[in-house]
């Protein structure tokens, strides 16, 4: 259930993961125990990586109350940390991150595929190939530093209906040989997989395997990787005003008494929190139907580099650069002081 400390350099540390959820509350709770005393604190969102840093006593064993608060508060395991199985260079990065902040859910809009094989004089579906190759690799590194949630925008809505029949057809039958070929690496890297959009309009047989490689992986508890694909962050709005209008009037719900939650409860991605962190590859300064709700007030980073070449490395530089930013949430920043004066008693000048 814990895997010891190799972040700390403390032989007595052991680190604890969960996902913590509290129904109904707009507030998440992250705890801990720390040399012997427990603490904890609150902050917005729904759901949150837990993160437990326990100390152990002579015995090596994580405390009976620790257990109980866990199993008290449905907090769910997300696996080991496997800092050692980050290359050299991956773990360079990683020791400059701090623990407390990082991600728990990242993002990816996954651009450039047919650039890459463009400039190799390829034709664009080598591009897909060797695009299908990062996402495996950064899953993995996502896996090993313990992210509880991934996102990636791999066939989008608009791709389905503008692209030439052919990619089309080639990107579904990449997308079964991918699950195909890499749910045992799934398996053994604690990975579970789960989709977002309209997936019941992709072909039947795509579906199935889709529905294979989920039911496979169904029972890992490490980071959970999503697929966006035939999706549109607009028809998933779309959707949800379907399931939520369908709701108030079988409820004979005032249509005052709808709130943020309401739509937050009928998106494709109720199960997870907000991204904390959106990256985009290849240069391009848009958002293309991605998340529109969702990202409200994620960190967005975008990157030159094209989605084949991009690698876990990355991810983790991109992490470091989300972690030298202030997420202020429409407040005031912490090195803002008290204002000195009532703001009543500010003229406000003519203009
Ligand atoms: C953008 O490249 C990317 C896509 C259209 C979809 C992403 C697909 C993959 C990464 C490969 C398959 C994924 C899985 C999960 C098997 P682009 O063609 O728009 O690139 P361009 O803008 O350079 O033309």
């Amino acid at each position: 259930m814990y895997a010891v400390c190799d972040r700390c350099g403390s032989s007595g540390c052991a680190r604890l993961e969960g996902i913590a959820t509290f129904p109904g509350s707009r507030g998440f709770f992250i705890g801990g125990y720390w040399g012997g005393r427990a603490y904890g604190g609150s902050r917005a969102g729904s759901v949150s990586r837990f993160s437990l840093l326990v100390t152990k006593y002579g015995t090596g064993t994580v405390p009976a109350y620790v257990k109980n608060f866990i199993e008290a508060n449905s907090l769910h395991p997300t696996g080991m940390l496997r800092i050692n199985e980050l290359s050299a260079d991956e773990r360079a990065i990683f020791n400059t991150l701090k623990p407390e902040r990082l991600p728990e859910h990242v993002a990816i809009i996954m651009d450039g595929n047919g650039r890459w094989a463009g400039h190799r004089s390829l034709k664009r579906f080598l591009g897909h190939q060797q695009g299908a190759k990062s996402v495996q690799l950064v899953t993995e590194t996502a896996s090993r530093i313990g992210l509880p949630w991934l996102t990636l925008y791999a066939f989008s809505l608009e791709n389905n209906l503008r692209r030439p029949k052919a990619e089309v057809n080639f990107l579904m039958r990449l997308l079964k040989s991918y699950l195909e070929n890499n749910v045992q690496r799934m398996n053994d890297n604690n990975v579970r997989i789960r989709y977002i959009g309209r997936v019941h309009e992709l072909p039947r047989e795509v579906q199935e395997k889709m529905q294979w490689a989920h039911e496979e992986t169904a029972r890992n508890t490490g980071t959970t990787l999503t697929l966006a694909l035939n999706y549109g962050a607009r028809s998933e709005m779309v959707d949800a005003c379907r399931a939520l209008a369908k709701e108030i009037r079988e409820k004979h719900i005032a249509p005052e008494r709808i709130t943020e939650e309401d739509v937050h409860r009928h998106l494709y991605t109720a199960q997870m929190p907000d991204p904390d962190l959106l990256i985009r590859t290849s240069g391009e300064m848009r958002i293309s139907n991605f998340l529109l709700w969702q990202i409200a007030y994620t960190e967005i980073y975008v990157t030159e580099r094209l989605w084949p070449d991009f690698r876990g490395i990355h991810l983790l530089e991109a992490i470091a650069d989300f972690q030298r930013r202030e997420r202020r949430y429409g407040g005031l920043s912490d090195s803002v002081g008290e204002v000195e004066e009532e703001p009543e008693q500010i003229k406000i000048a003519a203009s």
